[in-house]
């Protein structure tokens, strides 16, 4: 069985202030919960603290970015044994903003997700397409490309072990524009079946969430779709009960 993530990506937004009272609500609400597995990913800066904070209380920690390098000489990058010392179990990697406004390529995406990998670190691979995409019929093509860098190359099928793909529309991010439950079910059958072309029990195990708008009112008719294991959430993570509630909508 495969066990739902929901995990918040506060992208570049909070503060210290903000964080310990959403933290706080949080931690409280949701309580003991077996049946989801929920993670913070805070920006780089807050990392330490918030990680102080979700101490024992079974959340995880994740990070949005970081080098594809080792240590060394890379003013203003972060790397992966950073994260590892500051608690982190999850780093996302290949997110379209990344993707779009810093010009991370199919190949880079691929490189972090080896080198996360690698450092014990669990990937968080997100995948999707442009509105022009879908609609010119190309979304399992892109989606595929996307994919294949890691499926086609023996180091990066070896780090989709340890990898949570995320499914995120571009055109739904940020927009309200949610895709609807068979939309997303559609691209999820697809990522799962292009995983089993290369390895059947991999792709039974791979968990593989949906992003894009998702909020507390639409999250379970999202998550009872059988491929859709979790959610990585933007702007609905931000607020305690949003969170909570699409925490709460796991099947
Ligand atoms: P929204 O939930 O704000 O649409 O963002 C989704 C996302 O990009 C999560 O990584």
């Amino acid at each position: 069985m495969r066990k739902p993530l929901v995990a918040g990506n506060w992208k570049m937004n909070g503060s210290r202030e903000n964080a310990e009272s959403l933290i706080a609500g949080i931690k409280e609400g949701l309580g003991v919960n077996a049946a989801v597995e929920a993670a913070i990913c805070p920006p780089f800066v807050y990392l330490s603290e918030v990680g102080s904070r979700l101490s024992g209380s079974g959340i995880a920690l994740g990070a949005q970015n970081v080098s594809q390098h080792g240590n060394g000489a890379y003013t203003g990058e972060i790397s992966t044994s950073m994260l590892l010392d500051v608690g982190c179990k999850y780093v996302i990697s290949g997110h379209s903003e990344r993707r779009a406004l810093y010009g991370e390529a199919d190949s880079l995406v691929a490189e972090k997700v080896v080198a996360i990998n690698a450092a014990g670190l669990k990937p968080i691979l997100c995948v999707g397409e442009l509105l022009k995409e879908r609609e010119s019929g190309k979304t399992e093509e892109v989606v595929a490309r996307q994919l294949d860098v890691l499926l086609n190359s023996a180091e990066g099928l070896a780090a989709l072990q340890n990898t949570v793909i995320a499914y995120e529309p571009v055109w739904a991010i940020g927009t309200g524009m949610t895709a609807t439950p068979e939309q997303a079910q559609d691209v999820h059958a697809f990522i799962r079946q292009r995983i089993a072309a290369k390895d059947t029990a991999l792709a039974q195990k791979v968990r593989i969430l949906y992003g894009g708008s998702v909020k507390g009112n639409n999250a379970s008719e999202l998550f009872a779709k059988a491929d859709i294991d979790g959610g990585l959430i933007g702007g609905a993570s931000l607020q305690v009960e949003e969170f909570l509630a699409i925490c709460r909508a796991v099947k």
